[in-house]
């Protein structure tokens, strides 16, 4: 086990890995993002719940900038354990480590803010068996057949942990399928939500490569791009095959004035059916119809990573 130190704008973390416990680096990210953009400049006296914390590295920043009461929790019990031993280590006093399957073992404190870098891979490495005991450590990463089984608990559930005005920041991704993010936001949150971060990823062969066909698949479902392609006009488009194995090319076009996901097939001669994810046709299109994505800038996949703040109302409504 080695230890490291990571620099987060102002703040330095020191962090003992643990083979077992997922890597703290993919937080940098959304850490540096949360603190030059001033949203976790208010932790003074705060409760803070650290949700999914793996090396507690969340948590440990917002203990660092004030948090006076910090929970760690992690379904991995070993996390648990490692993120509050390494929250020692930076000095911070009033943070304990929980060891929960999502919301199940959370003290049901008030919180102010609970924040979390949730798993976002479909299971595919995890032993359904004992799901709390993963071999690999990258299948503690995994969440649900469809990757979304923490995301959904933080977006449906964490509002009844929250003190009136406290707030829910998590990241998610295209991967988690972005419609029924905005979705669930919607329903849990009304209109107390805002995306405040997106950026473009690669997806790794090396890491992502056993969970495309996944993604592939679920997104010949419902049209809800995961990971995709661009032509250079930015347009994001998935040339894959569908359900039954067909090629077909997902996407987005403007039909009737607003983009709607749409599956595209080829037809001989080189136009393409346009179809609604459930199958409909909806119009046909010449092969030189401006609409229809061009080719791809580069063989790369990508995804996109999003942060969202969502908050209670506060005491007066
Ligand atoms: C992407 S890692 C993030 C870890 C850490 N917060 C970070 O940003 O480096 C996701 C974390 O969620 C934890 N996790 C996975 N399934 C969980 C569940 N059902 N309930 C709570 N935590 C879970 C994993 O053990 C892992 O530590």
């Amino acid at each position: 086990m080695g230890t490291q130190q990571l620099k987060i704008s102002h703040l330095k973390v020191h962090l003992t890995d643990h083979p077992e416990v997922w890597s703290p680096l993919s937080a940098v990210e959304m850490l540096s993002f949360l603190v030059e953009h001033d949203f976790l400049d208010t932790l003074e006296q705060q409760r803070v719940l650290d949700f999914g914390t793996g090396s507690g590295i969340v948590g440990i920043v917002c203990g660092l900038l004030g948090a006076t009461a910090v929970t760690l929790s992690d379904y991995s019990a070993i996390a648990a354990q490692v993120a509050a031993a390494n929250a020692q280590q930076n000095g911070l006093t009033g943070v304990v480590g929980v060891q929960s399957d999502r919301f199940q073992q959370i003290p049901p404190t008030c919180y102010d803010l609970i924040i979390s870098n949730p798993p976002v891979q479909p299971w595919l490495f995890t032993d359904l068996d004992q799901p709390d005991n993963r071999a690999q450590v990258a299948a503690w990463n995994e969440a649900g057949a469809d990757g979304r089984l923490v995301l959904d608990a933080l977006l449906t559930t964490a509002r009844q942990f929250l003190a009136p005005g406290g707030r829910l920041i998590t990241s998610s991704s295209s991967r988690h399928g972005h419609r029924q993010t905005r979705q669930l936001l919607e329903t849990h949150w009304s209109h107390r939500w805002r995306q405040i971060y997106a950026a473009e990823h690669a997806i790794l062969p090396d890491y992502h490569g056993p969970y495309i066909k996944i993604w592939q698949h679920l997104q010949a479902l419902d049209g809800d791009l995961r990971i995709y392609q661009m032509d250079n006009r930015g347009q994001r488009f998935a040339p894959q095959t569908d359900t039954a194995g067909n090629p077909i090319v997902i996407t987005e076009l403007s039909l009737t004035g607003s983009p709607q996901p749409v599956l595209l097939r080829p037809l001989p001669a080189g136009d393409w059916s346009v179809e609604s994810p459930q199958g409909d046709r909806l119009v046909m299109l010449s092969a030189h119809d401006d609409r229809l994505p061009g080719p791809a800038t580069s063989e790369h996949w990508y995804y996109e990573y999003y942060l969202f703040e969502a908050w209670r109302e506060n005491a007066a409504g």
